[in-house]
């Protein structure tokens, strides 16, 4: 698919006739009525490398732990917000400022967000990471090695990357450029599900970004 522009639905405005709109109820306040620290948890690695199991066990943990949570993943936001966006270099890019404008306005909301996309480019991630308060954004680096993501396949988008069938494909014929100061780093094949997500629980305990025995008050 390519990315088209947008058909103009009303005449275009300069980004200085608009005005931000400071809203009586502020993000502190949702946060402060939810009884927790908002944060982007952002899951980033090869296509079958683990991230939305990860952050799909992840955030049950955290809402079985009373927080209130949402899961971005790229294979669902696709259908919807970009179902328009293919897999080009500036396509994904756009997948990712997308996404990442959707994760700010659920931080702000006081959520704690989880994303799992593959997010190849260091820019967009860093871009992101910029954009919300320091200690906000949460880098987990699913590192998974590509041999391991090719021999799991589990949507056979590997094979049809290898025969040219699929093209761009991250890994095989796109790049993915590897987080250089992650806050974790995780090689799903190394250790068990459940190991990996006691890891994070005690690192975001370790933050105080969760309680150990967080009850919803
Ligand atoms: S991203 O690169 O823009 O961050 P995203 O995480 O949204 O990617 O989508 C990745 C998912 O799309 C993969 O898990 C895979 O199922 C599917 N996919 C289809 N084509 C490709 C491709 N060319 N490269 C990578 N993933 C692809």
């Amino acid at each position: 698919m390519k990315l088209t522009e947008p058909a103009p639905l009303a005449p275009l405005r300069n980004e200085q006739d608009l005005v931000w709109h400071q809203h009586l109820v502020t993000a502190e306040e949702r946060a402060n009525q939810k009884q927790q620290q908002p944060v982007i948890l952002w899951f980033t690695g090869l296509s079958g490398a683990g991230k939305s199991t990860l952050a799909g066990a992840l955030e049950q943990a955290l809402f079985a732990a009373g927080h209130h949570t949402y899961l971005l993943d790229g294979d669902n936001v696709r259908h919807g917000l970009c179902k328009d966006l293919g897999f080009s270099a500036a396509e994904r890019d756009e997948n990712l400022r997308r996404v990442g404008e959707v994760a700010k306005l659920m931080l702000d909301a006081g959520l704690v967000v989880l994303s799992a996309f593959i997010s190849p480019t260091r820019a967009e991630r860093d871009a992101i990471r910029a954009s919300v308060p320091e200690g906000q954004f949460i880098e987990i680096h699913v590192a998974t090695p590509l041999a391991v993501c090719e021999a799991r396949d589990p949507k056979g988008l590997y094979v049809s990357a290898r025969s040219g069938e699929i093209a761009n494909f991250t890994g095989i014929s796109a790049p993915y450029e590897a987080p250089l100061a992650a806050e974790l780093t995780i090689d799903t094949s190394k250790s068990e599900l459940s190991q990996q997500i006691d890891t994070l629980m005690t690192y975001l305990s370790a933050l105080d970004i969760i309680k150990p025995h967080h009850q919803r008050g």
